[in-house]
This record gives C-alpha cells, structure tokens and sequence, in this order.
C-alpha cells in the first residue's frame, strides 16, 4: 500500500518537473511541489515560490515561510499533519502574480495533488489562492476567518503571511484563522485536541 503511494507520488512529482503548461518553467530553477506531509489532513496553500523557494525547491521557506512555519508550530502541528504548497509550483519572474492562465494552466496538477494528499481542511493564504478556488478578487477582510464547504471539503481564506511580514499586527487574524483550522480538525476528528501545556 506504502509502496503503491510512493509510487504514485513519484509520478505525480515527475509529472510536475516535466511541465511546460505554461512560460514560467523556463524561467525556474525548480519546480516546487509541496512541503510537509504527503497525505496531510490539512493542506496549506500559497500563491507561487518566491526567490527562496525556488533555489531550495521547498513551498514557504523564506520570510514569509517563517513566519507561516512559527504559527504552525504554535498549535502543536506535527509535519505529517499539513501539506504545504502554491497556487503555482513555478516562480514568475520578480515574483509578479502568476496570470490567471497560469493559474489554469496549473491546477490539473493541483487537482492531482488534490487526490494524492486527500486532505479534510484547506487553508488558502492569501487573495490569488482565493481567486484560484471561487473565481472572483476578494476583498480580504469580507472572505477571511470563516469555513466554506465544498465538494466535501472544509476551506478557509486567511491573509497571506507576507501580509503580517508588513505589520506584525496583521499577525493576530492568521494566528486566530489558524486557530479555528486547528480546531476544525480536532472536530472532524483528524487531530487530537490540543494539550493545555
Ligand atoms: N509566498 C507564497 O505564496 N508561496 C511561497 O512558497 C513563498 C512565498
């Protein structure tokens, strides 16, 4: 069974590297598929790599990734417990936004990411993971803090954490959507609950 996923994981990651849905891979140094669990309850998602994530090949780790990592760590997230990638798995020149047919020219593999991961709860960081999943530019605060289903899934908008990189007072609002996150997935029973120390 292991040996089966590992399998198909490793076809879905060749599959990435061997893209060229779209310009942005030219441009790349890697191709940044995911961090953090490969079948994960909760699945975090980002925008597209930036200079760090491109170098290392790895989704959030420069600033922004630190910071997203501090609040992780905060509710007693263990790596097996969320999945960590972009909107994008290429990084677009001077880390502009991908274009939305960058955007649709990636989502077959998100969509496959999807059915690999099987996660319960999703957390998108951030107005173009927004956009990608509900086809509209939100206005952040109106769309952040508070759960839709769909399709059988839990999704929550929060802002992105360059947002808290600008003011450390914007930190407060994530800290609290991924607190309800946590909550979420001790809830649904995909987590045990938080310990008091
Ligand atoms: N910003 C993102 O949206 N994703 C990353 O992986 C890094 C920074």
């Amino acid at each position: 069974m292991a040996d089966e996923f590992d399998a198909k994981w490793a076809e879905f990651e060749a599959k990435c590297r061997a893209c060229s849905n779209c310009g942005l891979r030219a441009g790349a140094t890697n191709v940044v598929i995911s961090r953090g669990g490969r079948h994960a309850p909760l699945m975090i998602i980002g925008e597209a790599p930036g200079e760090q994530e491109d170098l290392k090949g790895l989704p959030f780790v420069g600033r922004s990734g630190q910071l997203l990592q501090n609040l992780i760590d905060s509710y007693g997230f263990s790596e097996a417990d969320y999945h960590i990638c972009n909107i994008a798995k290429c990084r677009p020149p001077q880390n502009r936004r991908p274009t939305p047919q960058e955007i649709h020219a990636c989502k077959p593999l998100l969509a496959e990411q999807f059915r690999l991961v099987k996660p319960k709860v999703i957390l998108l960081c951030g107005s173009t993971a927004y956009e990608a999943f509900f086809g509209e530019k939100p206005v952040m605060k109106n769309v952040r803090g508070f759960f839709i289903e769909k399709n059988g899934y839990y999704i929550m908008t929060t802002y992105h954490p360059a947002f808290a990189l600008r003011n450390p007072r914007n930190k407060l609002p994530i800290y609290e959507d991924m607190g309800k996150v946590r909550a979420k997935l001790t809830e649904i029973g995909a987590m045990p609950p938080l310990e008091p120390i």
